[in-house]
């Protein structure tokens, strides 16, 4: 899928290319892996329309969304988001799968899910998957999980469970690049533990006009603004796709 790029310069630009050149994986830190959000937001600034994501986005968004899957290790998603999107399989296509063999990744990233409370979203499709893995970390007892999936569960004492202690765990797994899809709940708390390294954002050219979806960041707000500087500027289709590095 095509792009025009804005920003650093003018050109025509393929997703797929220039999403592999990021070179992710040679940019894990020792204690946590390199971790990069992915949002869409609509013009007036919100993150679902009537509940859920879906219609704010397109073609060239779902290539960035399916693009960014391919390129790392682990996906982190929100359990509030995981029940609402109804997550599946985080890689179904055989030929993104190939090419992340190809470049010596797993087949398809680990999901990661963190839950205080305990609560997993135990049927939605993710579950139903027996390639695809998923590890739970949780501050609650996990009654034991009977699903198709490979389900791993970390029971940790509730204060020993912090967003810091699953990407340091995470590292220690090997995860070296952790991809976070929202919600807003869950980022916003990344945000806030300051372990965000890069924001991609997909400005949809839409308007909502109102209602209750919530912003891209939802919980107490930072002393100060944290700090982005624009990597990239992207067009297709009146959408704005912008790579923003933290600080
Ligand atoms: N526009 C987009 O790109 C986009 C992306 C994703 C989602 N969305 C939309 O966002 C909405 C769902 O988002 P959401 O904010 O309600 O839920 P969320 O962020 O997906 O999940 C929230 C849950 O995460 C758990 N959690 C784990 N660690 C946490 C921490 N350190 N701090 C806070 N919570 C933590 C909490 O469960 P415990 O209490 O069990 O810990 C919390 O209830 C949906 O409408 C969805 O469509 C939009």
């Amino acid at each position: 899928v095509k792009f025009r790029q804005l920003h650093p310069t003018a050109a025509e630009v393929d997703v797929a290319e220039l999403l592999n050149g990021l070179q992710l994986p040679g940019k894990a830190r020792p204690d946590r892996p390199y971790t990069l959000a992915n949002f869409i937001a609509s013009a007036d600034g919100r993150a679902a329309f009537h509940g859920r994501s879906g219609a704010l986005g397109d073609d060239g968004d779902r290539a960035m969304f399916h693009g960014l899957r391919e390129q790392v290790d682990a996906v982190v998603v929100g359990t509030g988001t995981l029940a609402i999107e109804r997550y599946g399989r985080l890689v179904r296509d055989p030929v993104r799968r190939q090419r992340r063999i190809a470049a010596g990744l797993a087949a398809e990233p680990v999901a990661v899910v963190i839950t205080r409370s305990g609560t997993v979203p135990l049927s939605i499709p993710l579950f139903e998957e027996p390639e695809a893995r998923v590890w739970v970390y949780t501050g609650d007892h996990l009654a034991p999980v009977q699903t198709a999936a490979q389900v791993e569960v970390r029971e940790c004492l509730p204060n020993d469970l912090t967003n810091k202690s699953v990407l340091e765990d995470l590292r220690r797994r090997g995860v070296r690049t952790l991809l976070c899809e929202g919600g807003p709940t869950l980022f916003g708390a990344l945000v806030r533990d300051g372990l965000l390294d890069e924001l991609f954002l997909t400005l949809a050219p839409k308007l909502t006009g109102g209602g209750t979806g919530p912003a891209m960041t939802q919980g107490p707000e930072l002393p100060e603004p944290a700090l982005l500087s624009l990597k990239w500027a992207l067009e297709r289709a009146g959408s704005l796709y912008l790579r923003y590095e933290l600080g």
